[in-house]
């Protein structure tokens, strides 16, 4: 059932409770692809009823960033999620979520805001604000739909790490469970940004997994300093990357090595096609 209001979901969700069902959350920004649908289906397995929110949500987005082009396929997305049997997607608008001509920023909103050590590395270096603007709409969507399990992809790894960060130092009381990256047999990462990239850009595209996997190897032919590490990468790269960062730090804590061990995940970010694309890998797996 596709639902806007949140009034609407939270009715909903109070007779699931009487009922006694577990409750799923699988928050997503839409465009579904095969990684979300790898979601709803760890949600499946693991509770009774399960709602998929479908919302780009303005405020994590810098104002030159990509909010007004991100792809948005509700119909599409509504429909793969009534297949795959979901048992609601909670679609607001911005005004329902954030209220009627309310100006979306912290001068008259209240936000979540992450501790700095961990936004002030990786993606927060470029994308300032950001992750409190996730962390502030998942919040939300706890509140509205109180689940006892979420499930968010391993693609966004410092993402997950910050909302289990949340979850913890605000006593919120629901289980994060993190699955596995989705690859395209060629390697590329899903993600709803893909659709940005032109047929030659996907190949350029693939060198983010084939720097992870070098690195990887690496590791597990036993070299262990992150500089040299690091530097396996400059041989993939051509003009037309342009590479934001890479980095090799500690899985749950981000905290930086300079020896990686078996806790360790190596994150790039890299532009390519004028796309902005991110992937990571854990070396000890
Ligand atoms: O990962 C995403 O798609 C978004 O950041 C999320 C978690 C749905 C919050 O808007």
């Amino acid at each position: 059932m596709l639902l806007h209001r949140i009034e609407e979901v939270k009715s909903v969700i109070k007779d699931w409770k009487k009922e006694g069902f577990t409750v799923g959350l699988v928050p997503t920004m839409g465009a579904l692809h095969a990684g979300h649908m790898s979601l709803i289906k760890k949600a499946k397995e693991t509770c009774d009823k399960i709602v998929v929110s479908d919302f780009v949500n303005p405020i994590q987005f810098g104002p030159s960033e990509d909010f007004d082009k991100y792809p948005r396929t509700l119909d599409a997305d509504v429909e793969l999620c009534n297949k795959d049997g979901v048992d609601i997607v909670f679609a607001p608008s911005a005004n329902e979520m954030y209220g009627e001509g309310n100006k979306l920023s912290n001068d008259v909103l209240t936000y979540v805001c992450p501790p700095f050590f961990y936004v002030n590395t990786l993606c927060g270096k470029s994308r300032t604000g950001h992750f409190d603007g996730v962390c502030t709409v998942v919040l939300k969507l706890f509140n509205i739909v109180q689940p006892d399990y979420a499930f968010f992809g391993q693609k966004d790894a410092q993402q997950v790490i910050i909302i289990k960060k949340m979850v913890s130092d605000l006593n919120v009381p629901v289980q994060i469970i993190q699955c596995p990256i989705v690859r395209e047999e060629s390697g590329l990462a899903l993600s709803s940004r893909n659709k940005y990239l032109s047929e030659e850009g996907k190949k350029d595209a693939l060198v983010l997994s084939k720097i992870l996997n070098n690195i990887k190897s690496c590791y597990q032919k036993g070299i262990t300093d992150v500089s040299a590490l690091k530097e396996t990468a400059y041989k993939f790269l051509t003009d037309k990357h342009d590479m934001e960062y890479l980095e090799i730090v500690d899985k749950n804590t981000l905290e930086d090595k300079s020896e990686a061990d078996n806790n360790s995940i190596a994150l790039i970010a890299c532009r390519v096609d004028g796309v902005r694309l991110i992937d990571n890998i854990y070396l000890g797996e």
